[in-house]
């Protein structure tokens, strides 16, 4: 048993060496942790379990070389103490390259996941398909593509990008819920610079065409973006704190000692009397959720509307809000995208959605209709009213056309409306309709410039406040926003057993 017990030793010893010191180093070098390293860092101490450390590859053209644990790690273990799976490719063998065992090892894990219900989590840093195994390997990526889909909506999946990710293998990551990047080290494209520079003759470095920055900020394909690998792991831990462990799951409740009734008078000083005056909508945010905390998906990206979760009297919550400090809090292609997408992970996931509304619309203009805003703005309209999580709005300032009804208005199933006593509800901005609707008084006026203004006035007075929208119960209450998180608190905690059903169907199709 000894010579049994000895063997095994050796043989675990040779797997968990990776791709040798030489490979290691290199690794080191470039600011990047190997495979283990990383796991035992994102993971809660000796908490992992490895799974299939013993697979090898079975292919022809690679016969006799020995490629330990495929290339990458794979199995379980706790964050916080609760349950997750994960793998982690390992670029110091032959590039965390993925073939055919390698792929198989990571679906194993993925199976086992959605089995056991727990959030899955994927390390990327691979030179794409490993090329000697040609088809096999290709297959493979097509058997992950495959449980990423029919994991969605069934558990939380989140890909972690650590290295290179190219060609298809970009696709699982933008399959998955959360992707996650390391400034500099990262990059993801389909193809590298070197196949652009010989099909179109452009000159792009690695980092330009597909780094952390270009990801977080133009592309919109990451979600968070971290300067290092320790406060990437940091952030998906926190990011995991506000999820549920899979769909039949609650978010965990944290302890609270930030007093539900608790009164937000700061709110009033951060809306502009003006509502032509930009502010920052985080500081409402700040203001009325559990210790002025929250964490932003996509900070820089489509920043004229914030996705965050943040907690409420210690459920976790996801928020919806127009940035007024950014375009105005305009509605575009972008914004639309954004928030649809990250309505419909609240609501796979039983996660509360709060809406915060202020702004004057979609955004008018060729480039936006040719781009295709009408789709595009359409997502939000379905993933609202597709969602049956609780749903609680506060219309803040302008809530002015499509931006009230698409703004999670009663209209599309919101479960509480409130509105601030400076909240304007109406088809369109004052200046806009003035023009319109008194256009003939304008026109025939001794002074039209004064007439304009005028008539401006009037349809403020007339149509620019709360109360129409009140009087017909679109919205539930005006509200004093210091009264914003006792009154937010206590809708959360009357809907908190919710159910709300949809005609039985296969599945929607929504607008793409
Ligand atoms: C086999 C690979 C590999 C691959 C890297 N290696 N990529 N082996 N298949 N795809 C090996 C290298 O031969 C090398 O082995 C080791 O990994 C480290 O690679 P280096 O090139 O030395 O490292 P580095 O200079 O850091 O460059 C990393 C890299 C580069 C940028 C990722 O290796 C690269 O461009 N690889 C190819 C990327 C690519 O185009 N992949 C195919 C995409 S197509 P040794 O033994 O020397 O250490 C694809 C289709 C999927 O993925 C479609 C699914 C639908």
């Amino acid at each position: 048993m000894d010579d049994k017990l000895r063997d095994l030793q050796d043989r675990y010893a040779k797997v968990t060496a990776g791709g040798g010191p030489k490979r290691i180093a290199a690794q080191h070098e470039k600011g990047k942790m190997t495979a283990r390293e990383r796991i035992e860092s994102l993971l809660d101490p000796g908490s992992f379990t490895e799974l299939d450390t013993f697979v090898e590859h079975r292919a022809l053209g690679m016969a006799g070389q020995e490629v330990p644990g495929e290339g990458v790690v794979t199995g379980y273990g706790t964050i916080d103490g609760r349950p997750v799976y994960l793998f982690a490719q390992d670029f110091t063998v032959v590039g965390g390259s993925l073939g055919e065992m390698h792929a198989a090892k990571i679906c194993k894990a993925m199976d086992m996941a959605v089995k056991a219900g727990c959030p899955f989590i994927g390390i990327n840093d691979s030179g794409g398909a490993r090329i000697q195994e040609g088809v096999d390997a290709l297959c493979g990526y097509g058997d992950i593509f495959y449980r990423n889909t029919l994991a969605s909506g069934v558990i939380p999946q989140i890909s972690v990008i650590m290295g290179p990710c190219a060609g298809g293998a970009v696709y699982s990551p933008a399959l998955t819920d959360f992707t996650i990047m390391v400034d500099k080290t990262a990059n993801m494209f389909i193809t590298g610079p070197q196949v652009i520079k010989a099909v179109t003759g452009e000159d792009v470095s690695s980092e330009a065409l597909g780094g952390a920055a270009v990801h977080s900020t133009t592309s919109g394909c990451a979600s968070l973006m971290y300067a290092d690998e320790a406060s990437t792991f940091a952030g998906i831990r926190k990011l995991l704190s506000y999820l549920p462990l899979n769909y039949k799951d609650k978010a965990p409740r944290m302890e609270n000692r930030d007093p539900a009734n608790r009164l937000c008078p700061e709110i009033v000083q951060i809306i502009p009397d003006s509502p032509k005056k930009p502010y920052d909508i985080r500081h409402i945010i700040q203001s009325i959720f559990d210790n002025g905390d929250y964490f932003e998906i996509q900070p820089f990206y489509a920043t004229n509307i914030v996705t965050c979760f943040a907690h409420l009297d210690g459920h976790s919550v996801g928020i919806i809000a127009n940035q007024p400090q950014a375009m105005a809090g305009v509605l575009d292609i972008n914004a639309s995208d954004k928030a649809s997408r990250f309505i419909r992970f609240c609501d796979s996931f039983n996660i509360p959605i709060v809406t915060f509304t202020d702004t004057s619309g979609y955004l008018p203009g060729t480039s936006q209709e040719h781009g295709g805003i009408i789709r595009h703005g359409a997502k939000l309209l379905y993933a609202y009213s597709e969602a049956t999580v609780p749903k609680l709005t506060i219309i803040v300032r302008k809530a002015y056309g499509g931006a009230y009804i698409a703004m999670c208005s009663r209209h599309l199933g919101a479960d509480q409306v409130f509105a601030y006593p400076c909240a304007e509800i109406a088809v369109m901005g004052p200046e806009g309709a003035a023009n319109i609707i008194y256009k003939k008084e304008i026109d025939e006026a001794a002074d039209p410039g004064a007439m304009r203004m005028e008539k401006i006035e009037e349809y403020k007075t007339k149509f620019g406040n709360p109360y129409i929208a009140a009087a017909r119960g679109y919205i539930d209450d005006v509200i004093d926003p210091s009264m914003s998180r006792y009154r937010l608190a206590s809708a959360l905690y009357m809907f908190k057993d919710k159910s709300d059903e949809h005609p039985k169907k296969k599945h929607g199709n929504m607008p793409v």
